[in-house]
Formats: C-alpha cells, sequence, structure tokens
C-alpha cells in the first residue's frame, strides 16, 4: 500500500477529514479529564523546519510526548541538508530511522519530493503555498463553536497566501462558501480557484467580501521569506486591516480567526484580535489536539 502523506488538506478526503475533527475533539477531552493514552510507544517523529515556528513546533513536540513518543528537532544547522546533501538522500536515511517526519519550509516541491523518497509519512507544518495543519485546527475550531460548518459564509481578507490556498481547498472538502478579497496583485493561485470554483468567488473589495460573513479570516501581509516585500505589502495592503467597521458588516455574531503570530495595527486592529467575536487563541490551542488526531491516524 502506499504510504499516506499529508501534504495538501485534499490529500484526504472530506469523511477522513471529519473523522480526523471529531478524533481531535475526543482527544481534547481526554487531556482535559487527564486521562493518559500512548498509543505512539516507542515510535519517533523527526521535525525538519526551515523557518520559524512557535504552534507548529511546540504542538507536535508537546503532541507526541503526549502521545506516548518523542520528537527531534532539526533545524537547518543540525542536518546535512544546510549544507547541501540531497533531499532525496536525506528522505531515505530520516525515514529509515523515525516513523513519521514533519516538514516546515519554503518550496512546496521540495516536501514533495522529501515525500517521494520517505518511507514513513510526510506531513507538511507549512510550506509558501499549503498549511494543511492549521485548517485542521481551524475546522475543529468552527465545529466546537458552531456544531457544523456546512453552509457557512466565511471571508478572507488579505494576502492570497498559504493559509488563503489551505482555506480554498478547506471550502470544497467542508462544504462553506468562502468569497476571498486581495489586492490586485496579491491573489491566490489561479489553479486552485478552479479546482475550488464551486465553493470560492473572488470580491473586489473587502467590505462584500465581509458582507454577512459568518466568519472572517485574515493573516499576516507579509508572510516568512517576504520580509523584503514588507514596506511596499504595508501599502498595498493599507485598505484590508480586519477593523471593529470592517467587522460590524458581517453577520452580528460572526467568528474573527487568524492563524498568529498577527500584527496588531496591519492585518487586524488590536480591538477585533482582542474581542469577544475573536477565537484565535482556539485556534492555537487546537493545532495541538488536532495534529494528535493526525498522528494517531498516521503513525499509530
Ligand atoms: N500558525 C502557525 O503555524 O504558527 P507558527 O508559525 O508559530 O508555527
Ligand atoms: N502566512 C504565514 C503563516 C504563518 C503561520 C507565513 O507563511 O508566514
Amino acid at each position: 500500500m502506499p504510504i499516506q502523506h499529508f501534504l495538501r488538506l485534499d490529500d484526504f478526503s472530506s469523511d477522513t477529514l471529519l473523522e480526523l475533527i471529531e478524533r481531535a475533539i475526543e482527544l481534547k477531552q481526554l487531556r482535559k479529564e487527564g486521562a493518559s493514552f500512548a498509543p505512539l510507544k516507542q515510535k519517533s517523529l523527526a521535525m525538519i523546519f526551515t523557518k520559524s515556528s512557535t504552534r507548529t513546533r511546540v504542538s507536535f513536540e508537546a503532541g507526541m510526548q503526549q502521545l506516548g513518543g518523542n520528537a527531534l528537532m532539526l533545524s537547518p544547522n543540525d542536518t546535512q541538508l544546510g549544507r547541501g546533501e540531497p533531499i532525496e538522500d536525506t528522505a531515505k536515511v530520516i525515514s529509515s530511522m523515525v516513523d513519521g517526519i514533519m516538514i516546515r519550509t519554503d518550496s512546496h516541491s521540495k516536501v514533495e519530493t522529501f515525500a517521494e523518497h520517505s518511507s514513513v509519512p510526510v506531513i507538511n507544518g507549512l510550506t509558501d503555498d499549503f498549511h494543511p495543519c492549521q485548517l485542521l485546527a481551524d475546522m475543529q475550531t468552527l465545529m466546537e463553536q458552531r456544531g457544523s460548518i456546512k453552509g457557512a459564509r466565511v471571508a478572507w481578507v488579505g494576502d492570497g497566501n498559504n493559509v488563503c490556498h489551505s482555506f480554498m481547498n478547506a471550502a470544497r472538502l467542508f462544504d462553506f462558501q468562502l468569497t476571498v478579497a486581495h489586492p490586485e496583485a496579491y491573489a491566490p493561485r489561479a489553479d486552485l480557484l478552479e479546482l475550488n470554483q464551486s465553493h470560492v468567488k473572488i470580491s473586489e473589495s473587502a467590505i462584500s467580501a465581509v458582507k454577512n460573513a459568518d466568519v472572517v479570516v485574515t493573516d499576516t501581509w507579509a508572510s516568512m521569506g517576504q520580509e523584503d516585500e514588507k514596506t511596499a505589502r504595508e501599502q498595498a495592503f493599507a485598505n484590508y486591516c480586519v477593523d471593529e467597521k470592517l467587522m460590524s458588516y458581517a453577520a452580528s455574531n460572526a467568528l474573527f480567526m487568524h492563524c498568529l503570530p498577527a500584527y496588531r495595527g496591519m492585518e487586524v486592529s488590536a480591538e477585533v484580535i482582542d474581542g469577544s467575536q475573536s477565537v484565535v487563541f482556539a485556534e492555537a490551542e487546537n493545532r495541538l489536539h488536532a495534529q494528535k488526531a493526525l498522528l494517531e491516524y498516521l503513525l499509530a
């Protein structure tokens, strides 16, 4: 049987994703009860990071430990990848010694190459194109808040980036309607718009995207690797700040989401992210529970 990897949200069927989220909610409850559950005894997860992380690193490491296994943190200086050892060779070697591999890096094709040569499951912990683990946690959060995601109206305000791409895939897989508002030069990938066209549309302004939305989502204007574009992006995105005025166009009980890290006064105002409609810290906590369900599914 081919090895199951999790590089994009649509590597899994809608049914599998829903089962994972239900399991994540169960695992969250088990942890609250203080129950010990160790299906990953003796199992190791290698975690390769070529970009910074707080949530992804801590949730995978703590998650493995809580499931009875262990995690190895490998930053660029910890492996020969940083000195030019081919991805193919690295994948063969590391996968011969561990039970799963999580990778956060720039180009998505690097993760695909790694997975092709790995003998164990590979998990995408964020690339320039996708962030599927974030969407597991976000869908869990919406499920907990609203019971169901089906048919919800979700507005994405800002950059057509990696998290936006994963939200677009989520719209199709979880059956909600996503409206994306972005500055002209910062559109999401055209092939993903086409793939998800039944559930995703583009709006010409932030206000029209947010009108009557049940959920408003944004992300940083300058993702990791785009530090040099920061000033140009701040100008281009000036009309895309999610503030109280913009939120007033959404449904009165609309939720605000952000994967974090957030920049108050840029993509979101402090009043909104720290206000009563914000679920950003629930999303962050759910990274732990959703990924434990993923680890159990792939590694147990
Ligand atoms: N949301 C997210 O992936 O956060 P980190 O960059 O801290 O891992
Ligand atoms: N779009 C952001 C997400 C960080 C979790 C980035 O890629 O930097």
